[in-house]
Parts: structure tokens; sequence; C-alpha cells
């Protein structure tokens, strides 16, 4: 087993160093400068991250979900090296590569052809972040419906570009901006288990009567929004009521696609298929690409290019990025990743629970999969906790509208030993900021 191994104090003077050029030269709001200041991130592998000092910690982060095949996983480094070896770059939307065709039809497999029996193929585009893949799907529920507003949840995060932070709930992501930015949300609240789902019901059928929404945007479980576990009867919910009314139901599973909750994809555990799906993150395990998923009847709404394609962008379907999600796939659809991340989750959940359960200071712990949120009663107090955290080789995140939650999404090769260790460090922390 390997465990943080910390060879000075944390961030060490490299990182200190590398901290103070950052901050001549980058835009102020991008890098948090601390304290306690970033560590500067030298080498991965599976749970571990080197620093420049030479410091090793164990991820419990998945750096930002994306790693949870582990870091640098040796078949998508593979995949890379092999593929930079004859083509980096091609010309997506105009001259594109033999790989995108692959990822494309892979993409259909494992999603609408997988849920439907065969009955349904999806079409895709690509994208490179999140957020755009998001953006694509706004976009394709106005081509296909014809109606501009939709349906978000109050604490979602959809990503910041200009279309999806019309989606995204947190005031201080949109303020700023708010003069750049029209009303394309009427946000409705995230429910949580207890919930009263029969009023969220009819407050959608009366916003759906208007024959104005496309479409109902929503995480089926919630990730930067604090780990927020809805009710399995919340998505079979908004499925009727789109439906009923004509909306489309575009699930984001840009967090928790993947087997993150410890399905293939979350909407999974209720058994529905939404109209499209936005993937990302996980998608690649290492490089920027992403893809909206739509059912073929949908997608069939965008126009045939004529030339000139409506949505794109320059690196549409990288060749370098599709080798890296091409590899990820053929590795996310081994069968055993339910019975690993369940079981792991389920050790992870009985250690938080013995190490924290029934402290003052605790409002809930909650998970499913390996992705576990425990959730304090105090705004900002997670920021302190993962600091403290950091300083002693654990990564973690502050999540939630108001960083009241801790986050724990760790790669899921992580071993129980790792985790026992990991969540031992959290007792500490817990002990000591508090
Ligand atoms: C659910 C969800 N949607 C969208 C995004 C945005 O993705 P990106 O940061 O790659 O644009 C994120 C990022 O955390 C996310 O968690």
């Amino acid at each position: 087993m390997m465990l943080p191994k910390l060879k000075t104090a944390v961030p060490g003077p490299k990182s200190r160093k590398l901290a103070r050029a950052l901050a001549r030269f980058e835009s102020p709001n991008v890098t948090f400068l601390g304290p306690p200041g970033p560590i500067f991130w030298k080498k991965a592998a599976d749970s571990h991250v080197w620093d420049v000092d030479g410091n090793r910690y164990l991820d419990l982060t998945s750096a930002f979900g994306v790693a949870s095949l582990g870091h640098t996983p040796p078949s998508v480094r593979n995949s890379i090296q092999r593929q930079a070896s004859s083509l980096v770059h091609g010309m997506g939307d105009v001259h594109p590569t033999e790989l995108k065709v692959q990822l494309l039809r892979e993409l259909s497999r494992l999603t609408f052809e997988r849920w439907t029996g065969g009955r349904i193929q999806g079409q895709s585009v690509l994208g490179n972040s999140g957020f755009e893949a998001v953006e694509i799907a706004l976009k394709t529920a106005l081509l296909k419906t014809g109606r501009n507003r939709i349906v978000a949840f109050h604490d979602a995060y959809h990503g910041v570009g200009f279309g999806a932070l019309q989606a995204t709930w947190r005031g201080d992501f949109r303020r700023p901006f708010s003069a750049q930015l029209r009303k394309l949300s009427t946000f409705l609240p995230y429910p949580r288990p207890g919930d009263d789902l029969p009023h969220l019901d009819r407050k959608l059928s009366a916003l759906l009567k208007t024959r104005k929404i496309g479409a109902i945007l929503v995480e089926p479980v919630q990730g930067r929004g604090g780990i927020v576990i809805p009710p399995r009867e919340f998505l079979p919910l908004l499925r009727r009521a789109c439906d009923r009314s004509g909306a489309l139901l575009i699930a984001d599973e840009i967090f928790t696609g993947f087997w993150r909750t410890g399905r293939m994809f979350a909407v999974e555990h209720s058994g529905t298929v939404p109209d499209l799906i936005c993937l990302g993150k996980a998608l690649t395990g290492a490089l920027p690409l992403s893809a909206c998923v739509g059912k073929k009847s949908v997608m069939n709404a965008w126009p045939r290019s004529r030339g000139e394609a409506i949505h794109t962008t320059t690196f549409l379907g990288n060749p370098l990025a599709c080798a890296a999600a091409i590899a990820s796939l053929g590795a996310w659809k081994r069968t055993g990743w339910g019975r690993q991340v369940n079981s792991s989750g389920a050790f992870l959940g009985k250690l938080l629970r013995q190490a924290l359960d029934g402290r003052t200071g605790i409002r809930e712990i909650r998970g499913i999969g390996l992705m576990f949120g425990i959730e304090l009663a105090y705004s900002g107090r997670a920021a302190r906790i993962s600091d403290h955290l950091l300083r002693g080789g654990i990564l973690t995140l502050p999540e939630g509208t108001h960083g009241e939650v801790l986050a724990i999404t760790p790669p899921f090769p992580i071993s129980k030993a790792e985790l026992t260790f990991a969540i031992g460090r959290v007792q500490r922390a817990f002990d000591e900021v508090a």
C-alpha cells in the first residue's frame, strides 16, 4: 500500500515559488493562491499524486471526477502515446478521423442502444469541456421543440459558459455577468429523500403547461452542488412530465457518468431513459473531450450540414482525445465495475459513519457508489477541513453552494487500506479543526 509521504511542509518551497510566478502571469480569479496555496502537480498514478517538492498525496477527488480509472491509467496512456506518433490533430467537422467514427458508434452503443435493447440509436455532437456538451443539449432542445425556456434546479452546476451558466444555480458565478445573461431557466428545488414530490410535480406541471419549456436539465445526483442524492422516484417523475408536455429530458452525467454512482450511468438506478445525455470528465479520464448524446429522433432536429456546421469547435473530435475516450470506454465496458464501486463505497460509507457519526457540526453523511459528501452545519467550513487534509497529504474538495460539504470521490482502484488511512486522517482533521 502506498500512503502519503511528505518530504516538506505543504505547500513546499518549489510550489510556493511557482505560486508567486503564477500570481504575476495568471488572471487573479483563476488559481486560488491560499492560504495554504496550491501544490503544483508533477506526476500521478492510481490514487496518488506527487508534487514538485517530492510530496506524495492520496487523492480523494479523482481530480474533479476525471480520474475514476485512476491517474494515468496504462491503457489510456498507451493509446494516447500510440496515437501521438501518427496524428495529433484532424479537421473534426470537415475531414475527420476514423477514431471519431469509432467513438460515436461506441457512445450510441453504451447509451441509447444499451438502454432500449438496440431499438433506439444515439447520435452525438462532441465538444471539449463539459459545459459545451450542456450547451449543445440546450441548443438541441430549442431546435427540437421551438421553445426557448428550460427548467433547472437549485444548487445545480452545469458549467460556466454563457449557455450553461444560465442553468447553473450559484449566484456568485452568475451575478457578475448577469447583464450579459438572459433568463433562460426557471429553477425548482432539487428534492432530497423525504421531500414532498407531489408538490414538486404540481409546480412542474404548472410550468410545463405554459408550453414555453423546451427541456428539463438535471444532474441525476448533484456533484458540485454538494453530493445531493434525490429520491429514486425523482427522475421517473421528470420523465413523465416531459412525456406529457413534449419537453426534452436532459441528463447531465458529466460527473456521475461511467460508474461513479455504482451504475454505468446514474439514470440507470431508476431505469430512466433521457432524451439527451451530457458526458465528459471520466469519458476520457485524461484529455478534454465531452459529448452530448441524444436519441436519433431528437438529434434529427439539427439541419444537415451544407458545408458549415452551425455548432462546432476547432478541436472537435481531436484524435488524441478520441483515442483516450475509446481506451477508457473499453475499460468502462468491462463488467465488474458496479460490484467494485459499490463494495468500496459501502466500505467507505461505513468508515465515515464510524469516524464521524453523531459529532456536533455534522449534518449528514451521504453517498452513492463512490460519491460521498459530509455536510457540515457551517458555511465555508469544508474548505478549512480540506486545507487541513492537504497539509496532511490527503486531497479533497469542498463542495456545496455554501462550501458546506466535504466531497469524497476517490479513484475506483483505491484500496480498502488506503481508504482506512484516509478516513483516519479525515477524522483527525475534524478533531483538530473543531
Ligand atoms: C454535472 C456537471 N456538469 C457540467 C460541468 C462542467 O464541466 P466543465 O468544467 O468540463 O466545463 C461539471 C463540472 O464539474 C459538472 O460537474
